[in-house]
């Protein structure tokens, strides 16, 4: 039987979401067995990209979330509200919840990490960090046998469009932002990714899960990219550095306890640093553990198709679990980890 979803949005993401799931051909067959059933936006006769039936779109959103039918919200409406009620309703209701906004789950991740394993129900987030870049779950998973010593990322597409561009071609600021708009990287109010307010957001996620505890989000420093001059590019060319805006999350050991540094600013990146070359749209998160050593995840940070891939491939997971044991009752220990790392303080 069909597992039925809801999607809040129908946006850049919410688009290429809709496309993978209604041409599953060539793709993993789990794909055919997911029916979009409704899909939640604010205005209903805007021209869209995808053919969806008569009906599916509507502006009431909450019918969505208290749909019986529906086993999974997929919310990609953007901004702390009505998202978050909304979530919390869905969980309410004992359904999955996949989501990819990072501002919803840096601020109120513990309340709602908290009401999803009292719900016995999956929150999944790969697409609020990185874009198409798997990074969450590695995190976790992969990762999860070491201590994380730091997290260093470019995970903020729109400024490092504008800081890449700035260099290679010495466009405008405002030009090349306008460019990243168009393109579908920057945020609705795109004062979050140039103020580093997105990236700050992203490191909350990234630190909460990789030092197991509850990161404030105010607590963080955040300097964004408004004030980089073409002169600031040249010195920085001539004394062989580039400019990126970094999210940082350091652990410093004291003797009895373990503290965490985080912050947001552009910073002078040695040419021959790995993060140095992650260009245009691109990410790059670079991970240090114990015993790993560091690794470095790369690739497209934002835009439609790839941050849909993250977004169907969670929901791909919660299909996979719920064809093989048929219930909501059993969360998968591996996924639930992601939980259980979020609440702890
Ligand atoms: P868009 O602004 O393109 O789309 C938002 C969608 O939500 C639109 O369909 C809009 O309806 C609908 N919507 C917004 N608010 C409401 C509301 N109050 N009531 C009803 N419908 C509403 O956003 P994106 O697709 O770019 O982003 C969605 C989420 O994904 C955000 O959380 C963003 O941070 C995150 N994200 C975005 C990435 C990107 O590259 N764009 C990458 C990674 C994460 P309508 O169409 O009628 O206007
Ligand atoms: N506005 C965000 C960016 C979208 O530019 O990185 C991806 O999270």
């Amino acid at each position: 039987m069909a597992v039925k979803i809801g999607l809040l949005g129908l946006g850049t993401v919410g688009t290429g979401t809709a496309q993978i799931l209604l041409d599953p051909t060539g793709r993993n067959p789990l794909l055919e067995e997911i029916t979009i059933s409704k899909v939640g936006v604010r205005s209903p006769d805007k021209p869209r990209q995808v053919e969806l039936s008569e009906g599916v779109i509507t502006t009431d959103l909450e019918s969505i979330v208290n749909d019986p039918e529906i086993a999974i919200v997929v919310e990609l409406l953007g901004g702390l509200e009505p998202a978050r009620s909304l979530i919390l309703q869905a969980i309410a209701n004992k359904k999955h919840v996949v989501t990819a906004n990072k501002a919803v789950i840096a601020r109120y991740g513990d309340e709602i990490y908290e009401a999803a394993n009292e719900a016995g129900v999956y929150v999944l987030l790969e697409a609020a960090v990185g874009g198409g870049i798997p990074i969450i779950k590695p995190l976790k998973q992969s990762l999860g046998a070491n201590r994380i010593v730091s997290i260093i990322g470019i995970i903020n597409g729109t400024t490092n469009y504008i800081l890449t561009k700035m260099t290679s071609d010495g466009a405008d600021f405002g030009e090349v932002l306008a460019e990243a708009q168009q393109l579908g990287y920057a945020e609705a109010d795109p004062t979050a990714d140039v103020d580093g307010l997105d990236a700050a957001d992203k490191i909350a996620i990234l630190a909460s899960l990789g030092f197991a505890g509850r990161v404030k989000r105010e607590d963080i420093y955040c300097e964004g990219i408004r004030e980089i001059s073409a002169t600031d590019i040249t010195y920085a060319e001539q004394l062989g550095f580039v400019i990126k805006l970094l999210a940082i999350a350091q652990g410093t050991e004291g003797e009895n306890s373990q503290q965490l540094e985080l912050r947001v600013h552009p910073t002078l990146v040695p040419k021959n640093h790995p993060l140095a070359s992650i260009n245009g749209v691109y990410n790059a998160v670079l991970v240090e553990g114990k015993p790993l050593g560091q690794v470095m995840f790369f690739g497209p940070g934002a835009g439609a198709g790839p941050t849909a891939s993250a977004v169907v491939s969670d929901i791909m997971n919660i299909v996979a679990i719920l064809k093989s044991s048929g219930t909501n009752n059993n969360l998968d220990p591996l996924l639930s980890c992601v939980h259980q790392h979020f609440c702890q303080i």
